[in-house]
């Protein structure tokens, strides 16, 4: 590209007053006026935060994506955005999603910037990033920070797919607050993201597998040398796609997202994974619907042994050689040809990495599981769909018939589950109301709600859960989520009461309950909506807005792109 034609030149290549001005103020940094001049200024959008555990080493990380940058020839201006830490923000950190997506957007589009680097880690700094990148539209890579290394307690490992066990085990007096405190000092033992595959790493295969990261990506632990220099590399590939005008549009076609889906499956993803991409792919302008999740995952089995769906961590799924030899292969089922930051194709970029060990990722002819992906359910108690994940649920409960136990919100749970005279027992299905996007509001992780102690105390692990919630990636069991319409929109799913029986057929693809349509449509009279806890805000704006869980949770005017051209300047 013509350097005068860069972006940045609509600031920094301007004569009087403006050219002063935008020119001025960066040399004030000590930025010397030819780094001005028409080299590519790559913004390194950066989500550290001590409020986000997962990415406090991004801002060394930053360094070395900036030394990529400036030994290929760019400039690099790293500017912080809106971090959201999953483990602490209340009432959930998917209620900012969207507003973190907005301030990159934002924040891309009103500098002075030729392409961007993301640095993403902890769950929803990923797709809040990409979204935004999306809707601006300049070249983009993305950068994730790496999982933390493999956790330990009384000389076994463990890692945050531990917490749920350890919570049922509390529950049920197998562990004691003692014993609380000494697994959560080996929990979280390094830099870096949850170190199974939860939705942090679900999120950073999902940006390899559609092609905005350097292969290689998800898997590299945040301590080990191989992250930092995969951030210096990245940091010279941005500066080559913004020579080559290499876009996410470019990147991020329909056949991309197909990809995505299918390696989602082969590596036992999270069921996160549904809402973020299908809001990336409604910023970036591809049609992508939630039966897409089922078809493109129903021929894919599970090859990675990973916690939750399996036995093994992140770290060890480096060790074997990470997501590479997954893509290569499942080259027979992937749409080689889509391309990747690199320009190259997907498939190219991908086959020469080897697999180093069978236990960790199994082959495709002897997969860990053939069962894998998402299965999206439809019925009368899913009226516009709800998804489970059965390569983490039990299979004797797959098909399951039982006497619901319906919770009315988070609260009603909380308030009922430990009660020993609750008139529930492991063939009842419990069910949450109101813990959907605009129900709770935004849509928390407490689809897979802990069982009732006497149920525990029979040494009983799984029952069928239903929400319009979601589930941690890290959590598992015989969870349903995402029911739509959300009990708070008025549905079948708002009118479900305690005692009514509940059909669920995975296999089939089928969510029942066995109450007549007349019954139901009586009891939709009667019902009232409730009332949104604020109108003001970002919180009221986001209950006026946002959308249902089967298109992905955005705000509805956040969908499509502005582009990236800004026509006034700001003197
Ligand atoms: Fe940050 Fe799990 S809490 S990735
Ligand atoms: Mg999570």
């Amino acid at each position: 590209m013509d350097n005068n034609n860069r972006r940045s030149q609509g600031w920094f290549g301007k004569t009087g007053k403006d050219g002063l001005i935008y020119r001025s103020w960066f040399q004030k940094q000590g930025i010397p006026t030819h780094e001005m001049g028409g080299k590519p200024i790559i913004g390194i959008c950066n989500t550290w935060s001590e409020l986000t555990p997962c990415n406090s080493h991004f801002r060394d990380l930053a360094e070395f994506v900036k030394k990529g940058i400036l030994e290929a020839g760019g400039f690099p201006v790293e500017f912080p955005v809106m971090s959201l830490g999953e483990t602490v923000m209340k009432p959930t950190a998917m209620l900012f999603r969207n507003l973190a997506s907005m301030d990159t957007e934002e924040s891309i589009r009103a500098n002075p910037l030729d392409g961007v680097v993301l640095l993403c880690g902890c769950d929803k700094t990923t797709p809040a990033l990409v979204m935004g990148a999306c809707s601006v539209n300049i070249p983009t890579i993305v950068v994730s920070g790496g999982p933390m290394l493999t956790g330990r307690y009384r000389g076994s490992q463990i890692s945050t797919s531990d917490i749920w066990r350890f919570s049922e085990a509390s529950r049920s007096g197998a562990m004691n607050q003692e014993d609380l405190y000494e697994a959560e000092r080996g929990l979280c033992r390094s830099d870096g993201h949850c170190g199974v595959m939860g939705t942090a790493s679900t999120m950073a295969c999902m940006v390899e597998s559609l092609g905005l990261t350097l292969p290689g990506n998800a898997a590299i632990p945040a301590p080990d040398s191989g992250r930092r220099i995969l951030a210096h590399l990245s940091g010279m590939e941005i500066v080559k796609m913004v020579e080559k005008d290499l876009k996410p549009t470019d990147i991020l076609t329909r056949k991309a997202f197909e990809n995505a889906i299918m390696v989602n499956a082969a590596i036992g993803g999270s069921t996160n994974f549904v809402i973020h991409l299908l809001a990336i792919a409604g910023r970036i302008g591809v049609e992508l619907t939630l039966e897409d999740f089922d078809r493109f995952s129903a021929n894919i089995p599970l090859l990675a042994n990973l916690q939750p769906s399996g036995k093994y961590f992140m770290e060890d799924f480096y060790y074997a050689g990470g997501l590479p030899p997954i893509i290569h292969q499942l080259k027979d089922h992937l749409n080689n040809d889509s391309i990747t930051v690199t320009g190259l194709p997907i498939g190219d970029v991908n086959a020469s990495f080897k697999n180093y060990n069978e236990e960790v990722i199994a082959p495709l002819d002897k997969p860990f599981n053939p069962t894998s992906g998402i299965v999206v359910l439809q019925g009368n108690l899913c009226e516009t769909g709800a998804i489970i994940k059965p390569s983490a649920a039990s299979p004797h409960l797959m098909k399951h018939r039982g006497k619901a136990v319906v919770f009315d919100d988070i609260d009603d749970y909380k308030h009922k589950i430990d009660d020993p005279d609750l008139d529930i027992d492991e063939n009842s299905v419990m069910i949450l109301k109101n813990v959907g996007p605009r129900g709770y509001p935004g849509m928390p992780e407490v689809g897979n709600m802990g069982l009732p102690p006497k149920v525990l105390a029979k040494g009983i692990t799984d029952m069928v859960r239903i929400s319009d919630g979601r589930m941690s990636g890290t959590g598992f069991g015989t969870v349903v989520l995402h029911a739509t319409p959300e009990a708070a929109e008025g549905g079948n799913f708002a009118v479900v009461q305690t005692g009514d029986i509940i059909e669920l057929d995975v296999l089939a693809r089928k969510l029942n309950v066995l109450v007549s349509d007349e019954e139901l449509n009586a009891r939709k009279e009667s019902w009232k909506k409730p009332a949104p806890i604020t109108d003001r805000g970002y919180v009221g704006l986001y209950v006026r807005h946002v959308e249902q869980a089967n298109f992905g949770a955005d705000l509805d005017f956040l969908k499509g792109s502005s582009g990236s051209e800004v026509s006034k300047d700001s003197h």
